[in-house]
């Protein structure tokens, strides 16, 4: 299975000589691609053709990396609730990934037609959020050296201090996905002031200690310098990974957009959520599947990845390894510290499912026992429920987001 991957990986370089090929190939036969309408594709294009009123925000951090967060209301409301809900995505998604499951079921659209103020930023490294003050992510390398913790410090915290700014709240109710669900843990073990701006905090399937993941993708990263040294041919720049327009990106959006007479390419398309996830047949529509390969793998920074190995590697939740020389001259210790989870104290309502093979539950009750303040730990009532169903499964509006609705309707 992992020479699937890597052969994924590895068609980068030549994709333009590829992909395009068969991108041109298919246009011939007429197959339906749908999603290369490049007239809509991006969040703006998509919400406001369906009625929607979307501004867009340009944030720069403390550090100077600007990016760009959307704020959507839904017109029919006659007032707009005070308090701001947040809405942060994954590793390598975008804004987009809360609108993928389409209107009436895409958490971005249910919390807007409930006349929530809902705000989606965009974390560093992606196709929102690729552009500093001073950097050039095309040019300078030094735009991309960086992981986990510098969004934990610097992404939220201006992205919260930004919203709460523009609307004169105090605080606003926070909902993350994966990674960013960890990261808000990061923010907070680093500067536990963030605790008072948010009222309430759903974190979906949170990615902090990795120890038991079974994701083939992830422990694959585990295996450290040679994983990554193979890696470098795909990257820009040795640095930016799994952008948008990467072959991963265009081969993955070309096999789930073909029609399901191909079979072939549609066990791909799964296959690689299998290999990052677990499998869950039938959970993702087609539909789905078409609008989020459009836009997934959003990129990151090859440092990401090489953090999340090491997490999987080292077993504990901590900052980037350096190696003892450099992680004395940084942290004043020989080993990297471990983030304190335990100083997230907002009343916390997590969600997980039992087929998570990227959250595994050994890890997710690890996090638990340390939470002081869970007001619910919600196991998903389907066995195969796995982690990227938070987002993309046709029955996530059903098993989470009513849920998510009714405890922002005690917060609001
Ligand atoms: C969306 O695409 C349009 C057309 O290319 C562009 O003008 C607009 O700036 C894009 N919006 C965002 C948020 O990137
Ligand atoms: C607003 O209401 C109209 C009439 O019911 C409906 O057609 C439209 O889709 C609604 N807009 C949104 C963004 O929900």
């Amino acid at each position: 299975m992992n020479y699937i991957v890597l052969s994924l990986l590895v068609l980068s370089p030549i994709k333009s000589v590829i992909s395009g090929n068969i991108f041109e190939a298919v246009k011939d036969q007429n197959l339906p691609l749908k999603q290369n309408d490049a007239t809509v594709n991006n969040f703006t294009q998509v919400t406001r053709k369906l009625g929607y009123e979307t501004t867009v925000f340009e944030i720069t951090t403390e550090d100077g990396y600007i990016s760009k967060m959307f704020r959507m209301h839904n017109p029919n409301c006659t007032e707009i609730k005070k308090k701001p809900i947040m809405l942060i995505h994954g590793l390598l998604e975008s804004a987009d990934a809360y609108l993928d499951l389409g209107p009436g079921a895409g958490l971005g659209y249910l919390t807007s037609d409930a006349c929530y103020d809902v705000w989606f930023p965009n974390i560093r490294g992606n196709y929102y959020a690729r552009a500093h003050k001073t950097l050039n992510p095309d040019t300078d390398r030094e735009f991309w050296r960086f992981y986990g913790q510098e969004m934990a410090v610097y992404d939220i915290p201006a992205f919260i201090d930004f919203v709460l700014d523009k609307t004169g709240q105090k605080q606003l109710n926070l909902v993350t996905f994966s990674l960013s669900g960890g990261l808000f843990f990061m923010t907070t073990s680093d500067k536990p002031e963030y605790n008072d701006k948010v009222s309430l905090y759903i974190p979906l399937a949170p990615a902090t200690r990795l120890k038991h993941s079974k994701s083939t993708l992830l422990r694959l990263l585990a295996t450290g310098g040679s994983i990554l040294d193979t890696l470098k041919p795909v990257t820009r720049l040795g640095e930016e990974i799994l952008y948008r327009g990467s072959g991963v990106q265009s081969l993955m959006e070309l096999l789930c957009s073909l029609p399901n007479v191909l079979k072939g390419p549609q066990t791909v398309c799964s296959g690689f959520i299998g290999l990052l996830d677990s499998f869950h047949p039938g959970s993702i529509s087609a539909e789905t599947d078409s609008r989020v390969y459009f836009h997934f793998p959003a990129g990151t920074s090859l440092k990401t990845l090489s953090w999340l190995g090491q997490l999987i590697e080292k077993k504990t939740y901590q900052k980037f390894d350096y190696g003892a020389k450099k992680n004395m001259e940084l942290y004043q210790c020989e080993t990297a510290p471990h983030y304190d989870v335990s100083k997230m104290t907002v009343p916390t309502v997590t969600f997980h499912g039992k087929h998570d093979h990227l959250v595994d539950s050994r890890d997710m009750k690890w996090l638990l026992r340390q939470m002081p303040n869970v007001l619910e730990y919600v196991v998903v009532d389907d066995p195969l429920w796995n982690h990227l169903d938070m987002v993309h499964g046709s029955d996530a509006p059903k098993l989470v987001y009513a849920k998510i609705m009714d405890y922002l309707k005690k917060y609001e």
